[in-house]
């Protein structure tokens, strides 16, 4: 089974309580039980990290290359800030799809810029947590095409 890297970046443990308005009330535990049932649909395995910390990220990232097929993550506020994550994903040269809940361009300024962006395989935005299932499926697709050319 392939194995995929799952990270969820700073505050989304707070999900579900955290700015409904914007994110809804689904928690973080839901979306990961949701997840995981489409990575087993998928026959892929997840590890997943939740992490408020900038280099916790970076050195899970950082050893990842060897370990999994491919990285599912929601940088969250670092997708705006965080060059370290950036160049950690560039290096790690995997699959990766980048997913956030909310349309970041359909928000503040500040958030319509992705450093990630450029490093990753695409990038799903504005469906909720559904951001996640879609994302998962699209990384699913990216792999089996991977497979067919060798
Ligand atoms: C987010 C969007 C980011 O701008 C924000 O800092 C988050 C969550 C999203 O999933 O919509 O924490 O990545």
């Amino acid at each position: 089974m392939k194995k995929i890297l799952v990270i969820h970046g700073p505050n989304l443990q707070l999900l579900g309580s955290r700015k409904p308005s914007v994110y809804g009330r689904v928690t973080l535990p839901a979306i990961n039980r949701s997840l995981q049932a489409t990575a087993r649909a998928l026959k892929l395995e997840l590890t997943i990290l939740q992490s408020n910390h900038e280099g916790e990220i970076v050195e899970t990232i950082g050893s990842a290359r060897k370990r999994f097929a491919g990285i599912l993550i929601n940088p969250a506020a670092y997708t705006h800030t965080s060059v370290a994550i950036r160049d950690a994903l560039e290096a790690a040269a995997l699959p990766t799809v980048e997913v956030h809940l909310s349309n970041i361009y359909a928000r503040e300024a500040f958030r319509q810029h992705s450093l990630m962006a450029p490093v990753v395989s695409g990038q799903l935005a504005g469906f909720g947590p559904d951001s996640y299932r879609l994302g998962l499926t699209a990384l699913a697709g990216l792999l089996a095409v991977k497979r067919r050319k060798g």
